[in-house]
C-alpha cells in the first residue's frame, strides 16, 4: 500500500514518521509533482494539481476537521474524503468556549484591568439564568462543547440541521428554527462547518435576534461571520462582545479593525488545533479498516458540504 502526504503549510517529515510507525509495511511518500501513484493521501489545503495528478486514490484523509478548503476543488465522484474525527480536538474546544464564557460572565476582564491599578472592588454577581448559551452546530465538537457548558448550569440551547437529542441542551433543528434559537440565546457559539447553506450566517438580522448584551464566540469558519455586520451591532450597543477565533483572512491583516476594537477578543485560530499522535492513530486506524473493506467514521458527504 502506498500513501502520499500533501500538507500545505505542515512540516510532512514528522507526519511522515508517525505513518511509517504506525504502518510499518505501508510506503509513504511526502508527494512533489511526478511522485508515484498512490492509494491514499493524508492531506491538508492540497492544490488542484495534486488532485489532477493522484488518479489513483481510493481516499483522502483531511488532518482537520472541517473540509470547507478541500470541497472547493474539483473531486472524482469515487474519491473517498474522511475527516479527523475529534482527534483530541474536541475537549480543546470545549476549554476554549467554557473559557471564554466565563470570562465574559463572571467579568474577568474588568477584573484584570482593576488588578493592574491596584483596585479592590466587587461586582455585582449576575444570573447565570440571564446568560443561556446557544450553540450552532452539534456535531463532533458542539455537542461536546454544549455538554461541557452545561456543567457550569449555564441554560444551553443548540441548532442543528437534523433533530439532534443531548440531555440538558434544548435542542432546535431546522433553518425554520433559526431565529427561535436565536432569540433565546444571550451567547452564541458558532461550531457549523461551512457550506453554502452556512457562509455569512452570523450577520445584522441573525445576530440582532440575540437579547441585548448579546456576545459572539466564533470557532468555525471566518466566513460564517459579515465582520461588518458585528462591529455595527458592538457600536450600537446591541452586542456586548465577542471573541473570535477564525478569520476570512488568515492571518487576520494588522490593518484589520477585529485587531483595535476593545470588545473584540482575537486568538490566531488555535481552539482546537491538530494533535499529531492522536491524528495519525486514527488515520492509520482508518485506512487499515478501508483496506480490509470496513466501514469509517467521518466520511464526508460532498452535497451536504461536510
Ligand atoms: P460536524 O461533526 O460535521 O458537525 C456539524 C454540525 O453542524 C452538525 O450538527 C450539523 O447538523 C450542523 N449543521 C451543518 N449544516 C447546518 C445547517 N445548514 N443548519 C444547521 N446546522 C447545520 O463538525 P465538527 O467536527 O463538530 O466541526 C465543526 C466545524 O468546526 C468544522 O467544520 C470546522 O470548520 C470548525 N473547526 C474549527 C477549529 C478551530 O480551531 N477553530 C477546529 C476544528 C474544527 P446535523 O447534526 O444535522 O448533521
Ligand atoms: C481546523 O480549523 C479544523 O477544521 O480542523
Amino acid at each position: 500500500m502506498r500513501i502520499t502526504l500533501c500538507l500545505t503549510a505542515n512540516k510532512p517529515e514528522p507526519w511522515q514518521a508517525g505513518l511509517q510507525a504506525a504502518l510499518p509495511g505501508a510506503q509513504i511518500d511526502i508527494w512533489a509533482p511526478g511522485a508515484p501513484l498512490a492509494d491514499h493521501a493524508v492531506v491538508w489545503a492540497p492544490p488542484q494539481a495534486f488532485i489532477d495528478e493522484q488518479t489513483q486514490l481510493q481516499a483522502l484523509f483531511n488532518i482537520g476537521a472541517g473540509v470547507d478548503a478541500l470541497l472547493k476543488l474539483k473531486l472524482p465522484p469515487h474519491l473517498k474524503v474522511v475527516r479527523l474525527d475529534d482527534a483530541g480536538m474536541s475537549v480543546q474546544m470545549a476549554e476554549y468556549v467554557c473559557h471564554a464564557v466565563i470570562r465574559h460572565f463572571r467579568e474577568f476582564d474588568g477584573y484584570e484591568a482593576d488588578s493592574r491599578q491596584g483596585r479592590w472592588g466587587y461586582r455585582k454577581p449576575r444570573s447565570r439564568a440571564d446568560f443561556a448559551v446557544g450553540v450552532m452546530g452539534l456535531g463532533v465538537l458542539g455537542e461536546r462543547v454544549a455538554k461541557a457548558l452545561t456543567t457550569f448550569e449555564f441554560p444551553v440551547h443548540g441548532w442543528s440541521r437534523t433533530p439532534r437529542t443531548i440531555e440538558g441542551v434544548v435542542c432546535h433543528s431546522g433553518e425554520d428554527r433559526l431565529d427561535t434559537f436565536l432569540s433565546q440565546c444571550r451567547v452564541l457559539v458558532n461550531l457549523l462547518p461551512l457550506t453554502p447553506q452556512t457562509t455569512d450566517i452570523l450577520n445584522r438580522r441573525t445576530l440582532a435576534r440575540l437579547q441585548p448584551g448579546g456576545y459572539v464566540i466564533n470557532v468555525a469558519r471566518g466566513a460564517h461571520l459579515v465582520d461588518d455586520d458585528l462591529i455595527a451591532l458592538l457600536d450600537s450597543g446591541h452586542l456586548a462582545g465577542a471573541t473570535l477565533d477564525v478569520f476570512r483572512t488568515e492571518p487576520l491583516p494588522p490593518e484589520h479593525p477585529f485587531w483595535r476594537h476593545p470588545a473584540i477578543t482575537v486568538t490566531p485560530h488555535t481552539s482546537a488545533r491538530t494533535l499529531r499522535d492522536e491524528s495519525i492513530a486514527q488515520i492509520a486506524g482508518k485506512i487499515l479498516r478501508l483496506e480490509r473493506g470496513e466501514p469509517v467514521a467521518g466520511l464526508v458527504d460532498p452535497v451536504r458540504g461536510y
